[in-house]
This record gives C-alpha cells, structure tokens and sequence, in this order.
C-alpha cells in the first residue's frame, strides 16, 4: 500500500513511517519541519533497501495543491502534522489554530473527496481538566478559560474529532480517531515541552530538574512503538471505521516521583527544583491534575496493551540522549 504521513519527521510519525516501512508499504511524508527534524528521517532516506519506498515533502499541509496530489496518490493517510506542546503552542497561538483547525480540515476534506480512509492524531488534553481516573472516551469535557491559551490546543483536537465524526456521517468517510496520552522515546524533544525528555536532559547535564506546581500532577507514559502498533491496528480493522479510541499507558506516576525515578535511572546528582506555574508559564497557563486512559475499547477492539514499561521507556530515552546529544 501507499501510505501517506503527515508530520512524518516528527518524533511519532518517523517511528510510524519506519514501521509502515518494516510492513512493505510505500511511505510519503509531509512535513514542514517546524518542530520536526531530517535527523528523525535521515536513516530511511540514506538506506538503499528503503529509499526507494520513501518519499519526503517539506511542505506544510496547508499547501492545498501538494497535498491534493499526495492523498490522490496514497491508499490511506496517518493524520499527524500538528503544532504541538504546550510551550510552542503558547508561543504560536495563532499559528497553533490555523495547523490544527484548517490543516486538519483541509486533510478531512481531500480524504473524503478521493474516499482514502484516514486516521487523525487526536490528544488527551481533549478531556480538559478532570481530576477522576481513568478517562473513557464518553467523558464529558471541562476546560478552562479562552484567555488560557493551553487550552486552545485542547479545543482545536476536539474541533478535529467534530469534523472528522462529521465528514464520516455526512460524506462517509472512512475515519478512526486516536486520542493520544503522553508518548515519550527515542527522538522526542524537549524543546517544546514535553516533560521526560525536558527532565532527562537536566539530569545528564548534572542541572536541578524543574518540576511545575507542587508535582503532584500525574501522568502515564507509553512507549511510541506502543503507540505505532495502536495506530497501525486501528488503520488495519474495520471495525474502527467512525470510532475513536483512548491510546495510552496505564502506570500512572506523579511529575516529583517522575523526576526521582529519573534521577535513579541515569545515576544523576542533580536536584530537584520546583517551580511556580507563573514562573514556568507567563503567558498563562492552567495544568490538568490527572490524565489516565481506560483502555478497554482499545484492547477489545484490537487487542491492544502497552508492552514497555516507564523504567524501560526512560531507560531508552536517556540512552538516546547520551547517544544522540539531544536536548
Ligand atoms: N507526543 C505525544 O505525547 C502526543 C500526545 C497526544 C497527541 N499527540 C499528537 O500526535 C501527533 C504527532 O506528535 P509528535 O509528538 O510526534 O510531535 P512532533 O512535533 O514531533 O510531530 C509533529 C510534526 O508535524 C509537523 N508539522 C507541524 N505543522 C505542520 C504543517 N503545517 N505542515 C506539515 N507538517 C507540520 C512538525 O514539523 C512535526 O514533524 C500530533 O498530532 C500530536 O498532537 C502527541
């Protein structure tokens, strides 16, 4: 098959396209390399065996032309082009809306016009701020304030759900929707926030590692190549066509316990700071309490459960780091 990846330079979408590979499929990725990197791609791109079978854009998926092109030539389409973290989209915010909004209906639109099924990357941050555990995908949403513009984020993933559910009843378009809990490994950044690569490059670098709040703020983590197998289950079944599914871990683990059990890993000295949300965030910023999944739709539906555990998550990450000199 032909697969197209939107986003496919960036940390999730290069493990996706390295799969979709491994599986026989042609690969062709757009990507604007905003928070993206060739770095995450080079491997595919300078393998004679795999080269031949991928194909990069840099080209942002607004390019209406480019991605007419690209869907009409692929069989389905990973949906995963998105500004991202909660640093970068407090830093874009306009910019954030357009990608996530307009890029993401202009993705819908070209599917449901050359009928390619699509999957579209959603996030856990739709839920908002609930403080219950675990979340189920018929939660009802609370969000906080429009003038706290990490929830833009938030509302432009749940606009996409909206329109993608839309396109699948208006114009039968073949849709599954993947809400996305935090996905940490081998070539994320911590450039735009994200919490286990920000923290594990403090603590190789011997600097106190800052946690927000007071850290009593939970999470759970999965491995990205979790993440892929979920993703490439749902695109496979048809019996996700129209549904959306939780994608997540289920240890859940405090920001101060993560940042012990960091230090633990890589045998670092460093401390541990907190640091005000005010400090951390002037531009405004609300922080969600709890964010753990209910996997079970997921695992009836493909049988999908996370094999990698976080001490092998950060185990790798940190690996990575010291490998790869990244930040
Ligand atoms: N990593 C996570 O924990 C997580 C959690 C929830 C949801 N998601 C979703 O998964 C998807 C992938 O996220 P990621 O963690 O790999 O982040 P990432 O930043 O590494 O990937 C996003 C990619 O999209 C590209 N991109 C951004 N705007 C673009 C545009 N206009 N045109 C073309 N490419 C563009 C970026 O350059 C980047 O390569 C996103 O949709 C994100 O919202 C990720």
């Amino acid at each position: 098959m032909r697969i197209l990846v939107t986003g496919g330079a960036g940390f999730i979408g290069s493990h996706l396209s390295e799969a979709c590979l491994a599986a026989g499929h042609e690969v062709y990725v757009i990507d604007d390399l905003s928070t993206g990197s060739t770095k995450n791609i080079l491997h595919l791109q300078d393998d004679p065996a795999l080269s031949q079978r991928f194909f990069f854009h840099r080209d942002t998926i607004l390019n209406r032309e480019m991605m007419m092109e690209l869907v009409g030539t692929c069989d389905a389409v990973y949906h995963l082009a998105a500004a991202v973290g909660v640093q970068y989209i407090l830093d874009n915010p306009l910019h954030s809306i357009r990608i996530n909004i307009q890029g993401t209906e202009m993705v819908l639109e070209l599917c449901a016009k050359f009928k390619k099924r699509v999957l579209i990357a959603s996030s856990s941050e739709v839920y908002g701020k609930h403080l219950h555990a675990p979340l189920t995908e018929t939660d009802n949403i609370i969000y906080g304030p429009s003038s706290k513009f990490r929830w833009s984020y938030a509302a432009s993933k749940l606009m996409d759900e909206f329109t993608a559910l839309a396109y699948h009843r208006v114009s039968g378009l073949e849709v599954v929707i993947a809400r996305l809990f935090n996905t940490v490994g081998p070539r994320q950044t911590g450039a735009y926030g994200m919490v286990i690569p920000r923290l594990t490059a403090q603590a190789l670098s011997g600097q106190p590692l800052t946690v927000y709040g007071d850290g009593a703020q939970t999470r759970t983590f999965t491995h990205v190549a979790d993440v892929v197998e979920a993703l490439m289950g749902l695109m496979a079944s048809p019996n996700t066509n129209g549904e959306l599914y939780n994608v997540g871990g289920i240890e859940e683990i405090s920001m101060a316990d993560l940042a012990k059990r960091i230090i633990r890993i890589t045998d670092s000295k460093s401390k541990i700071q907190y640091i005000s949300y005010e400090d951390a965030f002037p531009q405004g910023f609300e922080d969600m309490q709890r964010r753990v999944p209910d996997i079970s739709k997921i695992n009836a539906a493909i049988g999908f459960e996370p094999k990698n555990d976080l001490d092998t998550i950060l185990r790798q990450v940190a690996w990575y780091m010291r490998t790869h000199h990244s930040s």
